[in-house]
């Protein structure tokens, strides 16, 4: 038996509980991995609250680093004492120990702390597609950024100031706009104060902007469309503000606009898609330079216990 949190009904974290889970051996093309660090991201919120669905009970969470406690019979690759982490499918990481597809992890380097590759792996996967894969960040590109200062968003801000591109980041607060500023966003707009089309419109006289990264969703997507310069791509990767109206594909003439709706999953598809994204994470020194990644919260994972936050 392990502990974990599990999700019975949907709703808000008070649906979470704490539970004795069975814990089986790993099979075939397995590995049983003691989780040593464990990702929060927002969307494990979508699954709690079944915006997206998933069959009820369920243990949430998406990322984790651990060691590896069992393998499969014939599994070859991996031994017990490696330090994995992983991040997209299964769901199931809110728990001490749990079971893997060994081909969904990848080492972590004995010189990262676990908390920071727990909480890196997803945020940092998903920016790397997002800035090569769905639209290739060149320098003397323009790029609109929303959520800044979030998780996925300061990764974003970085990124593309390290390709050359001018960035440009909405935020709510004062705060969050210093924040996407040491982040490397050129002009952050706080859009409660302002409204970021004009901004935007002011901060590239007229131009527009050559792409979009959209992760607030109904909030913001038409405001995005309209930002973007002729032939922009518009790549809305999340809805924290909620699913996004239908949009009708003549929205996308007057421009000749791009638009995609990207899932990190289906860009590491393959163990060797996978090496390669998360690979990227070291090319860009993410791996390597915390300073770049900021922790603002960590919690306990034993209920009760003491919260370094
Ligand atoms: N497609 C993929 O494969 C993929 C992978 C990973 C993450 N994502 C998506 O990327 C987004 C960012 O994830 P994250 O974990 O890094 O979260 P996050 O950006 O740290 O948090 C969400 C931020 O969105 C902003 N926001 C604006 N309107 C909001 C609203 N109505 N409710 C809540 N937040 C609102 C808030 O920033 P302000 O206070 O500045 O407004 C908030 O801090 C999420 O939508 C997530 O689902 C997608």
């Amino acid at each position: 038996m392990v502990k974990a949190i599990i999700v019975r009904e949907l709703g808000g974290p008070e649906v979470m509980k704490w539970e004795d889970v069975e814990l089986e051996e790993p099979k075939e093309g397995e590995i049983r991995v003691k989780n040593t660090a464990i990702g929060v991201n927002f969307i494990d919120v979508y699954f709690r609250k079944g915006v997206y669905k998933a069959p009820l009970p369920f243990i949430p969470g998406r990322e984790a680093v651990g060691v590896v406690t069992a393998v499969g019979p014939g599994l070859t690759g991996r031994k017990i004492g490696d330090v994995v982490a992983y991040a997209g499918n299964p769901m199931g990481s809110y728990t001490e120990e749990q079971i893997l597809p060994a081909n969904v992890v990848v080492p972590v380097p004995p010189s990262i702390d676990h908390k920071f590759a727990a909480s890196l792996m997803m945020k940092g996967m998903t920016a790397h597609i997002l800035v090569r894969r769905c639209f290739k960040v060149e320098r003397g590109h323009t790029v609109l950024v929303h959520a800044a200062a979030g998780g996925v968003g300061s990764l974003l801000c970085q990124w593309a100031n390290a390709l050359g591109a001018t960035v440009i980041g909405t935020v709510s607060s004062k705060e969050k706009a210093a924040q996407a500023t040491e982040d490397g966003c050129h002009y952050p707009i706080i859009y409660t104060k302002e409204d970021f089309v004009e901004s935007v419109n002011k901060i590239t006289s007229g131009k527009g902007v050559n792409v979009v990264y959209d992760s607030v969703g109904k909030d913001t997507f038409k405001g995005s469309l309209q930002c973007l310069a002729t032939r922009g791509y518009m790549v809305s990767f999340g809805q924290s503000s909620g699913v996004p109206d239908p949009v009708a594909l003549s929205d996308l003439a007057p421009k000749s606009l791009f638009l995609t709706r990207p899932t990190l999953m289906h860009y590491t598809t393959t163990h060797d898609e996978l090496l390669e994204v998360a690979g990227g994470l070291c090319k860009c020194c993410l791996w390597s330079a915390s300073a770049v990644f900021a922790i603002n919260h960590t919690y306990p994972f034993v209920r009760g216990g003491p919260c370094s936050c």
